[in-house]
């Protein structure tokens, strides 16, 4: 075999008239009698090559064999394109190589699907194929995408003087509130190590070690219930500094983003972040990862409520629950049939009812509950609502009113095409809840992990108020994607048990579970924080790409299975043994 010139997406006119030497797939074939094209592809791009019966016979007859996929090198000379046939949408569309010699590397089956970015073909097929689904020239940027973010992250953070290192793949569990994944340790019958849901615990020690600022292209392990934005094994760019406070690590990695996506994507964020407690963000948009894209904030109208006639307000407004408004602008054309849907669709997400208003062009209020509501005291409690539009409430507990209202301003937005798609909108969640209280459990749990350290001022709180007491957590939100997380942590083991105390985490648990951490702070931890960004979401942003499992090489279904290698999968029942195993599967 001959070494190949060049690449096929590398050939332009300056190349006129070289001999070259390309090898590649046979991404089509269109025969034109005495002339047949092939269009040959690599990683790089796609080159027009010419099979010319004048030029040469034997050669043109052999194209003929020539089927999609088979692997070709080809030899031939550089060829300027006639001016009508150039073609613009390629890097090589000035020129053509006429074939002199052509060789079959390899044959191929014919391909279950065809090797363009808009093949229709079902996920499941493309994971079973998923080496004929990466030839698609999408999937190769994705994948270039992915190695460009991947090198700058690198770039950037040694140039901070970060140190890269690896931590346990095969560890004990960490908290970050998914199931474990188990393996089975043979030379410890019956006990397990759990794979990591991040490098947390290890990332801690590391700051105890002296190593300053640390960070990890890690992968992490949590089996949860998957999403679009989630997969059972993914990637976090995983950090943390020593002797900084929240501004410094946020300052930090704000650059870094902004170096990233201009870097790698060529995309200019807009800066400085802004940011917004998490307080502010539920209020205004329902949601600890604001899309700001589009406005359309919730205003509060319990007091409105309180004094009206409807029961649904009044009752909301009087029992420690709110009464919250969206308006949708213009709303008034909206169908009685829609908003009744969306009325569905808020009780799906949990709502009791979605109370609805339209506002006539005297000012009236169109609506069945238009007779308990007084037109005037409504335009006073909601001047923002003018005459055409429709206003939607909720009136429920805050976490109901927030959630439902929350979604349904992401589905109208969506739907009204109020999102500007080609925007950027970064923010910084800052100031989450320490605790959340589970009503299932009837305990504290932990917002973000059980080591974010509480505001200084609101330390006395968890004596006297846990549930107030706010975090030294952020979280940083790009188009309504939570992209990163991390906190301030407890480098004081006193404050650390206190915290676990409050989970209701015994110091026996604790021991048990990450003693190993509680004990390390008590030799000289220095103060500390960090984040985690989840890489595989930030290139499924900058690539445009749906989910995650685009920009992923070898992902999972939402099974969480493996199409192509069919894992997981049953095992011999020696290895069983060895592993002093025995199943007896739970019904
Ligand atoms: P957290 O659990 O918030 O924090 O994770 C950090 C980021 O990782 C991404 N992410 C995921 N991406 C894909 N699939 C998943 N299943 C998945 N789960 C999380 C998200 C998220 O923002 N140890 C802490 C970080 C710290 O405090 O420094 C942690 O793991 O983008
Ligand atoms: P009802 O009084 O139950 O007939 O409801 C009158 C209107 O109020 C209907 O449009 C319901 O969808 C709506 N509604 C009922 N409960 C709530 C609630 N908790 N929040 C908002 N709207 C509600």
């Amino acid at each position: 075999m001959k070494s190949r010139t060049h690449r096929c997406g590398e050939l332009n006119k300056t190349h006129v008239g070289q001999t070259v030497v390309l090898q590649g797939w046979v991404q089509g074939r269109r025969d034109h009698g005495m002339v047949m094209f092939i269009d040959l592809r690599d990683r790089t791009g796609i080159t027009q090559v010419v099979f010319n019966a004048e030029r040469n016979r034997e050669v043109h007859k052999s194209a003929h064999t020539l089927r999609s996929e088979c692997v070709v090198s080809v030899t031939g000379q550089v060829m300027a394109r006639p001016e009508d046939s150039k073609n613009p949408h390629l890097s090589t569309g000035d020129i053509e190589v006429f074939v002199d010699a052509v060789e079959i590397l390899n044959e191929a089956k014919t391909p279950p699907f065809v090797i363009e970015d808009d093949a229709s073909v079902t996920e499941g097929i493309r994971l079973k194929y998923r080496y004929l689904d990466l030839r698609r020239p999408k999937m190769q940027r994705l994948l270039s995408l992915r190695h460009n973010i991947v090198q700058a992250v690198h770039a950037f953070l040694n140039r901070e003087g970060f140190l890269e290192v690896e931590t346990p793949i095969l560890t004990k569990s960490t908290p970050e509130g998914a199931r474990d994944y188990l393996v089975p340790s043979r030379v410890n019958p019956g006990q397990f190590f759990a794979l990591p849901q991040s490098p947390q615990l290890f990332k801690q020690v590391l700051m105890v070690s002296g190593v300053d600022r640390y960070y990890q292209i890690a992968r992490c392990f949590r089996d949860e219930d998957l999403r679009n934005d989630r997969q059972p094994e993914f990637t976090q760019i995983d950090l943390e500094m020593s002797f900084v406070d929240r501004e410094q690590v946020m300052s930090v990695m704000e650059r870094m983003i902004v170096t990233v996506f201009r870097e790698a994507g060529g995309v200019q964020l807009p800066t400085p972040f802004p940011r917004i407690t998490y307080a502010d963000a539920i209020g205004r948009y329902g949601s600890d990862k604001p899309d700001l894209r589009f406005e359309m904030p919730l205003y509060d109208v319990t007091a409105f409520g309180a004094t009206s006639e409807f029961k649904v307000f009044r009752e909301a407004a009087g029992k420690g629950k709110i009464v919250k408004a969206l308006i949708v602008k213009g709303g008034q054309s909206i169908a009685r049939s829609r908003i009744d849907a969306l009325g569905e669709t808020a009780r799906s997400f949990g709502a009791k009812g979605l109370a609805w208003l339209k506002i006539a062009a005297d000012g009236q209020l169109d609506s069945v509950i238009a007779k308990f509501l007084d037109a005037k005291a409504f335009a006073r409690a909601l001047p923002e609502a003018s005459p055409g539009d429709l206003v939607l409430f909720g009136a429920d507990t805050p976490a109901v009113v927030h959630d439902v209202l929350g979604r349904l301003r992401l589905l109208l937005g969506e739907e009204l095409n109020l999102i500007d798609k080609l925007a950027w909108k970064p923010v910084w969640v800052t100031d989450f809840p320490l605790l959340d209280y589970s009503q299932e459990e009837k305990r504290y749990i932990f917002m973000h992990n059980p080591f974010a350290a509480p505001l200084d001022e609101d330390l006395p709180l968890l004596d006297s108020e846990p549930l107030r007491a706010r975090a030294k957590a952020y979280d940083m939100v790009l188009n309504g994607n939570e992209i990163g997380g991390g906190s301030i942590r407890n480098h004081r083991s006193d404050v650390q048990l206190r915290i676990l105390d409050l989970l209701g985490i015994s110091k026996e648990q604790a021991q048990a579970k990450f003693g190993f951490l509680l004990e390390a702070l008590d030799y000289g931890a220095p103060p500390h924080g960090g984040i985690a960004f989840g890489l595989d979401r930030l290139i499924m942003l900058l690539g445009g790409a749906e989910s995650i499992r685009d920009v992923i090489a070898f992902p999972k279904t939402q099974r969480a299975q493996c199409p192509l290698t069919d894992a997981p999968s049953a095992v011999a029942a020696d290895q069983l043994k060895e592993l002093r195993i025995k199943l007896d599967l739970i019904e």
